[in-house]
């Protein structure tokens, strides 16, 4: 029963990747374009998911990581930025990614909550979507990230009872091309705290968002 992490190829996905398979976690890592070991998948088309889904042949997946992700406005400016092509473009990703990821793998949740009473979708999403925490700028990464972050509890409400639990992340502000060499932790920090709160991950605690050192944050 193979866990499932998108955009494994580097960053974060990369260091989740490792740290499942140094636990003994038998691991499949998808990367956008063709990477040695890994199933190719973009996850903003449905054909590409659905291909994974197909690749996986109808095995059980008992951990399914939505990590894929982009950050597209970092410098664009309020007056004049921030054009529509970059929403679509974000939000292809950071939200219709993770939907559509989620809805091709459900029959192999379903399936392996079945055969072992649960399954598990960890959400990576991002305390610059918590709408408690509004300091501004990067308006489309934000609004994306608070979308997956919604997105992620409703699915937990739906998913409850076919025994389905959905946990959401902020993995920290980590040194990868994303966040940048002045960033917190580093990429082995952050999975090896995530992975720990995936462990945790029950039915009981479904819908949460912490960060990946436990701590809860504010939606
Ligand atoms: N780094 C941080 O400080 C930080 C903080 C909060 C949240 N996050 C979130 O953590 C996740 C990982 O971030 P990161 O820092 O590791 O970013 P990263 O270094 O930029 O890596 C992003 C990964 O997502 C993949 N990806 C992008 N678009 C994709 C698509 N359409 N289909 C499939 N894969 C796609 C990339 O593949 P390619 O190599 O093909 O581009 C790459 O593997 C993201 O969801 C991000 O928003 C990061």
């Amino acid at each position: 029963m193979p866990a499932v992490v998108t955009g494994a190829n580097r960053g974060i996905g990369a260091a989740i990747f490792k740290e499942l398979q140094t636990r003994g976690i038998d691991t499949i890592g998808t990367s956008r374009t063709p990477t040695n070991g890994f199933i190719t998948a973009d996850v903003t088309k449905k054909h590409s998911v659905d291909l994974l889904a197909k690749h996986l042949d109808g095995q059980p997946v008992p951990l399914l990581v939505c990590n894929a992700g982009v950050l597209l406005d970092r410098n664009e400016k309020l007056a004049d930025g921030y054009a529509p092509e970059i929403w679509s473009a974000c939000f292809e990703v950071n939200v219709t990614g993770v939907f559509l990821t989620v809805q091709a793998l459900l029959p192999q949740l379903q399936q392996a909550a079945v055969d072992q009473g649960s399954a598990k979708i960890a959400i990576v999403s991002s305390v610059m979507g918590s709408s408690a925490r509004p300091s501004g700028g990067t308006y489309i990464y934000r609004a994306s990230k608070a979308a997956a972050t919604n997105l992620g509890r409703n699915l937990a409400t739906d998913l409850h009872d076919l025994g389905i639990a959905v946990g959401i992340y902020h993995p920290g502000w980590v040194r990868t091309d994303m966040g940048g060499p002045s960033a917190d932790i580093s990429e082995s920090e952050s999975a090896a705290g995530l992975v720990e709160r995936f462990e945790a991950l029950s039915l009981g605690t479904t819908g949460c968002f912490l960060n990946w050192d436990g701590a809860e944050i504010d939606f």
